[in-house]
This record gives C-alpha cells, structure tokens and sequence, in this order.
C-alpha cells in the first residue's frame, strides 16, 4: 500500500455493554462480545488507533440481595464474578483494552460529578412519589422484587410490572395480593423523595442527533432504532435516577441515605474504564475522547433491550454535563438456539463456560460472524448449521488449503516457497479483494465478508484439485510446477487468513508462525511471499461433531439444577444434602406408646421412656426433653420413635432408639404425635 492511500489514523473508542456482575457470561452476551471484539481487531489491524473497553455493572438492589444471600459483602461477591467474567471473556478471546468495574473511585467521581453538573445546569428535579416497600425488610422494591397475581387475567406468581402469561403491563400497585419477593411479606405504599433527570428538556437536542450524522457521515443509530426513537421522542418524561438506602450504588451527595439508580452510573463505567486506562498509559487522554470538542469516535454496542437507556438518557446526560455525544449507538438482536428461545430446561441456556468446555472459542466466533449483519434482527444459532459450517468451511475449506500445500514444501523443497508466482491473475482476485472486504468489517455485516472469503477459498480449492500437485510432484518435468502451485496455494491461505484474523485471531497466530512472518496486519494481505522460507505445517483445527453438542446441552441443563437450587428460598437452618430413597428407608420409624416416663436421677436434660411398640415389645430410650415435659404428663401419649438404631450405652443405662422431637430446645421443643388411630408398633413411612 502506498503513503497516498493510507488511510489516516482514527481515533476510536468502541464499548460493549457492561455486564451485570450478578449473572454469569452466556452465548447470548457472547453474540455481543465477539461483534465487538471482531470489529475492533478489524480497526487495530487496519492501524487505527482504537481502544475497547468494559467493565462489570456492579450496583443495585439484585446485586445487594445475592451477596446477602451467599452471606459475603457486595463488594466480595462483585470481585469474584469480575473473576469470573473476566477469565471467560479472555477464553473467548475478547481483547478487551481495558475491563474494570463500576464500584471505582473513577466510577464515583465521574457520576458524582457528572450529576452536580447537571444539578448546576436546572436538568435535576426533585419530587416525593409512592412506592411499594416491604415492611419486614425496611427497604422499598424494584418492580421485579414484587410478585402477585395479574390484574387482567388473574395468573398468580406474576412479577412486578408485566404479566408473563397475557403480556399485560401495569404498576406494581395495581398487582392483586401483592409479596414481597424478598420476605414474602405484604408490601405497603409509602412516599419517598426521589431525584429526576429532565430528559423532556432534551427533546431538541436529541430530534437533531436522530436526524444529524457523524463526523464520518454515518448515521448516529440504525433505520430500525431511528423509527422506534421518534415514537418515543413525542412522549418523553422526567426519568427517576434515585433510590432510597439499603442500596448498592455511590450515594448522591448533598443527600442524606439517597443513591443513584444503577442505570445512571452503568454507562458512565465506559467513561470510568477508559479513565482508568488513560491513567495506566501516557500515550492516551481522557478529554481527547470524552471533551466536548473531541475529534475521536466513540461507538457502543448493545442488545435491542436496551436501546432507550443508550439512545435518549445516556446522549442526553453526556450533553447535559458538557461532554460529547456518542458517534453511534449500535444495537443487536437476541440469540435463539434451534429457533428458539435460550431454554434452561432444554439445555440451550448455554453459559460461556459450559460453550468453552466442549469447544474452541473460534468456531462460535466463526459462526457468529458468518451470520452477523448490521441489522437488529434476531441471531439464530442452530446448533446442526453450528457444526456443519465449522467442519465445512473452516475445516474442509480453509485449514484444507495450506494442509493440501505444506507438506510437499517441507518435504520437497525445503521448506521454501517458489520465487515465481505461478497464476498472478488468480492471486490478485485474493489480494484485490482487501477493500470491498474492509468495507463489509467497516459496516459490521460480517456475514458477506464471511461469504466472499469463503467463495475465494473455494477458489483456492478448486484451483489445488485441478492441478493436483500431487501428481505433478512425482515427475521431474512437472515438479517445479507442483511447487509453484503449491506456493500459490499457501500465499492464497495466508491472504484468505489474514481476512479472518478479526474473527479469528488465535489461527492467525498459528499461521503467523507457520509461514514466519513477523506481522499479519490488514496490509499484509497484499504483501505476495516468494523465496520464502516457512515452518512444518501442524494441524490447525480438528472436526467436530454432534456428539459434542449434545454434551454442553446436557452439562447446561445440570447446571440449571444447581442454580434452581440456589436461587430458591433458603431456611435459616438450611436443608441438609439430597439422600437417596434407599438412605431414607433404613431409618426404621414406628408408633410407640410411651408406657412409662420418668426422671433420671444425676441427669439434667434427660427423661427415661419406656416405649411400647405392642406385641410385647418395648424398648428403652433416654430422651433430652426434661426441659419441655413432666414425666406423668407423657404417660400414655403416642409418639414416633426410631426403632432401629444401634443401642447405645450410656451412663445411666442402655438406650435403645430415639424419639423425634423438634424445636430450638429449652422449654421449646415438641416431641411428635401421630394423628388418632395410629397403633403401636405402626411402621411410619
Ligand atoms: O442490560 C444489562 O446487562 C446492563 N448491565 C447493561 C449496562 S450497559 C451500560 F450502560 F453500562
Ligand atoms: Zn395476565
């Protein structure tokens, strides 16, 4: 490439939404990640200067109750699942520049300032508004900590605000025999003054920045989001951006037990991120991004759920505090699997965890890409196309090419490529091909890149099985022919590769080394090897199969048993481990009549029972109930015992089984009585 059309350098920062730090990574985020992640590399490997970064979305009343109930501080709980997160995203080969939390000084700093700066500028009201609030746990409750039955079409265990049985929405006020999801306790109505962003005062400003386009002339949302923002425009309101204590977030100052709502300090995380970055290197500065006159780009990528947060509050907060507005706001749909939607009783809940136990990160990532546009439309993966594509093309058409080549390179000719490029038409179709490939990256459609790369490498292909080189190679006349071929053949995969490392950038590594080059950026697609020397051709990717599908979707749906477990109400005194019924039907338990009861003398806590289970059996027991029974009080009374375990001697004589009793002890215990009719010796089961 020469100096001329070089494209000069960009300043790009590229964001993915924040995930939440109480959920685990899923293949539904992954879809998000890997366009980000594929975009970015495409920048960088094209000389951009361009960074992407994220961070754990860590505050909120969900995060709070989850810490509480795993019994850590929030602040331990978000530090494991920044853990977590961050090992899958670096498994997923998500190269993120910089990834941090929300629950940082930077965080704190830049929402505080951020709201005193618009308090300063008139866009921050205050009012006092009703809101449920559960009265045993002192605190008030997000629409999804409210559970009742739906107004309209009367289906019970419906949550907060909308009934998933009929799709009605309505307040959480107007749920009939309304609960706390927290502590099952009724919740009551009670006021509370909360703070308000002025979003209706930001009308003007965001009809011009729906209507106006970037530096670079493209527009600042999608076709689709830009119909859905003008039907929103003409009803826009103030937006609550409070929450009263106990509460998980940066308090507002100036405020006594006030915080602000997750949802203000989430998209300020991309700032506080970067911040952090900046920090870390003195090559980068924040206002050079952020300032209000900044030159750079500045791109998020999100789902479709969450298109209102990042279109109107979050360029109309970012305006009213004096920074600059994003270039673009690019949404996605939502991933099905097989069609449908990601189903934890079926298996296709897939956790990044689970995917990356069974297979390699590249071929979700190629699968992805194949597939992505720059439409909001919802992404299928089906799992059978998952694993025919991955075999097919990466497999049997891309990895073919240079496996179809290397070896006769290594074997008879040194391991050096020809000096002759043999079909310099053909190879230019690979090197000319660079800019309408870029432009494809460039527009996030992904799957027409995917789509021409892999017409060429049926090319290359085509082009291999009809020399066959295999067959020039045996006869001296034609065996230079077979390593001109074969040259070709490898300088058509490095190019093919080279188009690929967005998406696949752990290949590209492998085949930096096999051919020994130093880089393999964009531009090295044009650069043609001959005289080359390069390494011994290892095997790059293996197939898959079903088999291995089948296994992730049965490790997803044993992960689903264990989280049912732990999200399901707990006792204070928790449930011991699962048994098996065979354990429970060892216990022998009986009706026993307790024929004689009586003090025992030197013993503070024990009565000794004489227990009759009829037909002239008795048995013996001492039992730790002193404290709650007088001995003539037992007398003639039917209770369950434990009729088969092992006698044990103790100091005041042989104890042959156990009464059941239950209660904390001292004077609150209750040994058990059958209903009437039950006779001794009766076996309870
Ligand atoms: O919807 C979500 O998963 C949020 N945690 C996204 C936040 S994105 C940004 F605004 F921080
Ligand atoms: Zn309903």
């Amino acid at each position: 490439m020469t100096a001329e059309n070089q494209p000069t350098q960009r300043k790009i920062l590229v964001t993915s939404a924040l995930p939440y730090a109480n959920g685990d990574i899923h293949i539904g985020h992954l879809l998000e990640y890997v366009q980000t992640d594929i975009w970015v590399r495409f920048q960088k490997s094209r000389g951009h200067q361009c960074f992407y970064v994220c961070a754990d979305d860590t505050h909120g009343t969900p995060v709070m109750l989850r810490a509480e109930k795993e019994g850590k501080t929030p602040e331990a709980f978000i530090q494991e699942s920044q853990a977590a997160h961050e090992k899958d995203f670096k498994d997923a080969l998500i190269g993120f520049d910089n990834y941090y939390t929300t629950h940082s000084q930077e965080s704190k700093e830049l929402t505080q300032s951020i709201y005193l700066k618009l308090k300063e500028a008139g866009h921050i009201s205050s009012k006092r508004i009703n809101q449920l609030y559960d009265p045993e746990k002192n605190m008030f409750l997000p629409d999804r900590f409210v559970q009742g039955t739906c107004p309209k079409c009367k289906s019970e265990d419906q949550y907060g605000d909308n009934c998933d049985n009929c799709g009605a929405t309505y307040t959480t006020t107007e749920l009939i025999n309304p609960k706390s999801a927290v502590s099952g306790a009724t919740p009551i109505t009670k006021e509370s003054e909360h703070f308000f962003f002025d979003l209706k005062g930001f009308e003007g400003f965001l009809r011009d920045w729906l209507s106006s386009e970037t530096l670079e002339g493209t527009p600042h949302v999608q076709p689709e989001v830009q119909n859905k923002m003008n039907e929103w425009l003409d009803d826009l309101r103030q937006w609550d951006i409070s929450r009263d204590a106990p509460y998980f977030g940066w308090e507002i100052p100036g405020e006594k037990d006030k915080y602000f709502y997750v949802w203000l300090d989430a998209p300020i995380g991309y700032m506080a991120s970067f911040k952090n970055l900046c920090d870390k290197r003195d090559d980068i500065n924040f206002d050079d991004y952020w300032g209000k006159d900044s030159d750079a780009e500045v791109y998020h990528f999100i789902g479709k759920d969450i298109i209102y947060f990042h279109t109107l509050f979050w360029p109309s907060v970012l305006k009213g505090a004096g920074y600059r507005t994003p270039s673009a706001v690019w949404a996605h749909g939502f991933v099905t699997v097989n069609g449908n939607k990601m189903s934890k009783s079926k298996g296709t809940f897939i956790k990044a965890r689970t995917y990356l136990e069974h297979f390699r990160p590249e071929f979700l990532r190629y699968y992805y890409a194949a597939k992505l546009s720059s439409r909001i439309d919802d992404f299928d993966l089906n799992l059978e196309d998952f694993v025919q594509r991955v075999n097919s093309d990466l497999v049997g058409k891309l990895v073919n090419i240079a496996s179809r080549c290397a070896g006769f390179i290594t074997k008879q000719f040194d391991g050096k490529l020809s000096d002759t490029i043999i079909e310099p038409e053909l190879m230019s179709e690979f090197t000319e091909a660079s800019e309408t490939l870029a432009e494809h990256y460039e527009n996030r459609d992904f799957g027409r890149a995917v789509k021409h790369i892999m017409a060429l490498a049926d090319k290359a292909n085509a082009y291999i099985a009809n020399e066959e080189p295999w067959k020039l190679v045996k006869n001296d006349e034609t065996k230079e022919r077979a390593h001109q071929v074969c040259s070709l053949g490898i300088n058509m995969f490095k190019a093919l590769t080279t188009y690929l490392a967005p998406v696949l950038p752990e290949l590209a590594g492998k085949v930096q080394d096999f051919l020994k080059l130093d880089t393999l950026n964009w531009a090295s697609a044009q650069e043609v090897l001959s005289g080359h020397e390069i390494n011994k051709f290892k095997p790059m990717m293996q197939r898959i199969d079903m088999k291995q599908v089948e296994a992730m979707i049965e490790d997803s749906k044993e992960d689903l048993q264990e989280e049912a477990k732990l999200d399901a109400p707990q006792l204070d005194d928790p449930i011991k481990d699962e048994i098996e019924f065979g354990d429970f039907d060892k216990i022998d338990l009986r009706i026993a009549k307790i024929a004689k009861a009586e003090h025992v003398e030197g013993a503070d806590k024990l009565l000794k029972l004489q227990l009759d289970l009829g037909q002239g059996v008795t048995k013996q027991v001492f039992a730790g109930i002193k404290s709650a029974y007088n001995p003539e009080d037992l007398e003639g009374k039917l209770t369950v015992m434990v009729a088969n375990l092992a006698p044990r001697k103790m100091r005041f004589g042989m104890s042959e089984g156990m009464v059941l009793a239950a209660g904390p002890g001292g004077k609150d215990l209750w040994i058990m009585n059958p209903d009437e009719g039950a006779q001794p010796g009766m076996r309870v089961k």
